[in-house]
């Protein structure tokens, strides 16, 4: 059971149906955004909390997807440019993109060296279709980060570009990239960070005006510590362009 912590009049309400992962419609409880964060309480099961939000993120980012690359393209290339210029994994490298959206790193991974083996997973099919068609070789899955569909010990490198503050389930996002990494294996993870005070409101702020499921934006010593926690040595923390922080973290 996850604790939800919000007074229970706000969570009053018809409960919407949502499309499960596994199908079929079902009611769940309709949940604030808010709800990993929130006040003094009442509970519901983990899972019903994760495929609220979860769908919650598909519905926006499927509507997303077909203006992403004309809002996004150009900062998030450039970006992870700024990335590449010291992450240059060796041909033959195994690379999952977690979160990989429409594939603009994936496209970056492919055009710096054709024997990189390349794999993409998004949870929104309209994300997912987009990169697909610009990225015909690569294996692109739609899933959640909070459980990969891959086996123990496969990839070189996980990348998860500006796509972890979406995730309800950080820290079992974290361990499931820790997973599937092989021994000696990096995780390579950037996403805006904030380390003031103000971090508290900025989340509330943002789950408020935006409808991509629950958002948390994490302080530099809260990601170093949740990569520890999961068991990641030699941790590396870069930050860029004032509000992004790149958090490296290797597989013992
Ligand atoms: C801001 S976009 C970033 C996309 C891409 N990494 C980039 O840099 O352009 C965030 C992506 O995370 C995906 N996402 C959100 N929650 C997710 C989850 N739980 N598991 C996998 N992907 C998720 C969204 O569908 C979206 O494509």
């Amino acid at each position: 059971m996850v604790e939800c912590l919000l007074p229970k009049e706000k969570v009053a309400g018809p409960n919407p149906v949502c499309r499960s992962s596994l199908g079929e419609d079902k009611q769940v409880p309709r949940l604030p955004r808010v709800a990993k964060y929130c006040g003094q309480g009442f509970s519901y099961p983990a899972h019903l909390i994760m495929e609220n939000i979860e769908q919650h993120s598909i519905k926006q980012f499927n509507a997303w997807a077909k203006d992403y690359d004309k809002k996004f393209h150009l900062p998030f290339y450039l970006f992870n440019k700024t990335v590449l210029n010291f992450i240059n994994p060796k041909s033959g490298s195994i690379i999952l993109d977690v979160g990989c959206g429409t594939g603009i790193l994936l496209n970056q991974l492919f055009l710096l060296n054709k024997n990189l083996q390349l794999y993409g997973l998004d949870i929104s099919s309209e994300m997912i279709k987009i990169a697909k068609n610009k990225l015909k070789e690569v294996e692109i899955k739609k899933g959640s980060a909070s459980n990969l569909p891959y086996k123990n010990n496969i990839f070189d490198y996980v990348f998860c570009a500006n796509s972890f503050h979406h995730y309800l389930n950080s820290e079992q996002s974290l361990k499931e990239m820790f997973r599937v990494l092989k021994p000696k294996g990096k995780l390579i993870l950037f996403d805006p960070f904030s380390n003031g005070l103000s971090r508290k409101y900025l989340n509330r702020i943002i789950n408020v005006l935006f409808h991509e499921g629950d958002t948390k934006i994490y302080s530099q010593q809260e990601m170093w510590r949740m990569f520890e926690k999961v068991g990641f040595i030699d941790i590396e923390q870069k930050q860029r362009w004032f509000y992004k922080l790149i958090t490296i973290g290797k597989k013992n």
